[in-house]
């Protein structure tokens, strides 16, 4: 009897911790939940420009660079650029226009340095100024890239950005971050630490699950 006791309440704590979505004793995987998703990077420390769960809900706090391009700002469409990441319900954690120096876009284009296009690439990221913007929230990599559209605008779709307000690949508007690992090493480049801001948006809860 006293066994069957221990049998009804052992499964009645199973059950508990199923609904939870908690893992079986003695069965705790070693791969924390963020590392289940790859558009993910570790948790970083609090207040740093990447990853945190300190409110949490896994990704919100995932950031990116999105730049408006030498073009996009002669053509007066940093406002309407702004307003997309708006409205999807990301936060602005960081903005500035700047002349960027040769140095800068070395950097930020590293990857690229070997490429035919590139200095081509380099003389129109400095002709005049760009507009850089960290926005933050829920796989804001992933989806920025996709609000962004193809590298080439004529491979972009309706709707992006470059889809909306590019034709040709050397003039396509808008930069963003293409991985979250990406996304730290332009963040850090392109801003100080003071210069973000970490802020609580009032419409939090209506726009993720708490
Ligand atoms: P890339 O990092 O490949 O694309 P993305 O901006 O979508 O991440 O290239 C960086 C920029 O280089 C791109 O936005 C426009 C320019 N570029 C050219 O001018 N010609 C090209 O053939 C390519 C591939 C890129």
């Amino acid at each position: 009897m006293v066994l069957f006791q221990r049998y009804l309440l052992r499964n009645l704590v199973l059950q508990g911790r199923r609904h939870l979505g908690l893992p079986r004793p003695g069965k705790e995987s070693s791969t924390p939940a963020w590392a289940s998703d790859k558009a993910r990077s570790p948790p970083s420390r609090s207040g740093s420009l990447g990853y945190s769960t300190s409110s949490g809900i896994a990704g919100v706090k995932e950031r990116t660079l999105i730049a408006v391009k030498p073009d996009g700002v002669q053509r007066r469409l940093v406002g309407q650029i702004v307003q997309r990441f708006e409205q999807r319900g990301f936060r602005l954690v960081g903005l500035k226009m700047l002349k960027a120096s040769d140095d800068l876009l070395s950097q930020h284009y590293h990857d690229l340095s070997k490429k035919p296009f590139y200095p081509n690439l380099l003389r129109y990221m400095s002709s005049g100024p760009v507009v850089v913007m960290v926005w933050e929230g829920h796989n804001v990599v992933r989806t920025s890239r996709m609000m962004v559209g193809n590298t080439n605008p004529a491979e972009a779709h309706a709707g992006t950005i470059r889809g909306d307000f590019s034709i040709h690949i050397s003039r396509n508007v808008v930069h963003a971050s293409d991985s979250v690992e990406g996304a730290q090493r332009e963040i850090q480049l392109w801003f100080s630490r003071k210069e973000l801001t970490d802020w609580d948006c009032c419409d939090h809860s209506s726009t993720y699950q708490v």
